[in-house]
């Protein structure tokens, strides 16, 4: 048994790394592909979640910065630059740093999760707070590194980002020995469910699985584009990360889609956050809200009847829990102190 290598070692044939370009990898990849008990018996489908939330800055965007990242240093560049609602900003502070160049961050101000900002400060960005929302922000990026080339664009408008993302897509086949027939996930600038529908097609083109699934991608109701089939100018929700309301791979996820004879769907507020608790209480799965909106989407499409029984379902769970904390106790329930007493802590635990 040796150890996960990271994605571009494991998959280095399907990715466009040049010879002798130095790897910059924190072993991102390889997470776990978790069956979900409770998710199937309300379901009755065979749902696995796809636990992004594990890689090394515990979200999936690692998957495409261990390739921006490469990239950027292989090509000279002296700095990354992204726009972010928070994981694209962890994530690129976190490669920059181990590669050894410069990174800096847009986010919209005061819209992103404390964790996510912390974790940008920890690794050494620098953070550029705009006045406006990450559509705004995406637009600056792309003038500043167009008009200057030492710096890197590390947004999923770069593809070499998509191509790392694909290999999510991979994972899952290898696990499972065939692609699922439905796979769900949450969407906002769209980068991922353009990445999964170009892996599950190279993989399908070359006979390694029997068949693509169809994609289910869920967008919250306050900033659901895709859904209403425009750019949506004012997004909001709390699910953050996914606050977007122009996204860059509007054609991807059509594509998608389309091809796959599958669906976008809005999940509300209210319905990712009873999602959201379902996944920590009862699959033991503590994600950030953007994450619960496939789960939110799962249920709602099981529900109404589009997703019929029976079928083998992934659910990608896209960010850790941890990195919004302010969203987990939002509404704790008041613990009264006890004294030192054993009887007391049983009474707490409802025992006695
Ligand atoms: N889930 C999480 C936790 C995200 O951070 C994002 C995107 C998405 C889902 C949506 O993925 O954009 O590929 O459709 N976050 C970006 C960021 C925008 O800046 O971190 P997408």
């Amino acid at each position: 048994h040796t150890p996960w290598p990271g994605l571009i070692e494991a998959y280095r044939s399907r990715l466009p790394i040049g010879d002798g370009w130095k790897t910059v990898t924190l072993c991102e990849g390889g997470t776990p592909l978790l069956p979900a008990p409770r998710l199937s018996e309300i379901t009755g489908c065979d749902v696995h979640i796809k636990v992004e939330g594990l890689n090394p800055t515990g979200s999936f965007k690692d998957r495409g910065m261990t390739m921006a990242v490469t990239e950027a240093l292989a090509t000279g560049k002296q700095a990354v630059l992204c726009a972010s609602t928070g994981n694209t900003s962890a994530s690129a502070a976190a490669y920059a740093s181990r590669a050894g160049i410069g990174c800096a961050v847009l986010v919209p101000q005061g819209k992103i999760a404390m964790g996510k900002l912390a974790q940008a400060v920890m690794h050494g960005a620098k953070i550029v707070q705009v006045e406006g929302n990450f559509d705004d922000c995406l637009e600056l990026a792309r003038k500043t590194t167009a008009e200057f080339s030492t710096i890197g664009l590390v947004n999923s408008v770069n593809p070499v980002r998509i191509e790392g993302q694909k290999t999510a897509a991979f994972e899952i086949v290898d696990a499972l020995g065939d692609a699922p027939d439905v796979h769900v996930l949450p969407v906002g600038n769209a980068g991922n469910i353009t990445a999964y529908w170009k892996g599950y097609s190279e993989y399908f083109a070359d006979g390694l699985s029997s068949r693509r699934p169809r994609m289910l991608g869920v967008q919250a109701a306050g900033a659901a584009p895709l859904v209403l089939g425009h750019p949506v100018k004012d997004p909001e929700t709390i699910a953050t990360a996914i606050r977007i309301g122009a996204p860059a791979s509007w054609n991807g996820a059509v594509t998608a889609k389309d091809e796959s004879n599958g669906a976008f769907r809005a999940a509300t507020d209210e319905e990712i956050l009873e999602a959201y608790h379902l996944l920590a209480k009862s699959e033991s799965i503590f994600v950030e809200p953007a994450s619960a909106a496939s789960i939110a989407g799962l249920l709602a499409a099981s529900k109404d009847g589009w997703l019929p029984r029976g079928l083998r379902v992934v659910c990608t769970v896209t960010g850790n829990g941890l990195k919004d904390p302010d969203t987990a106790l939002r509404d704790i329930p008041v613990v009264e102190p006890i004294s030192v007493d054993p009887v007391a802590v049983a009474s707490a635990l409802e025992l006695v």
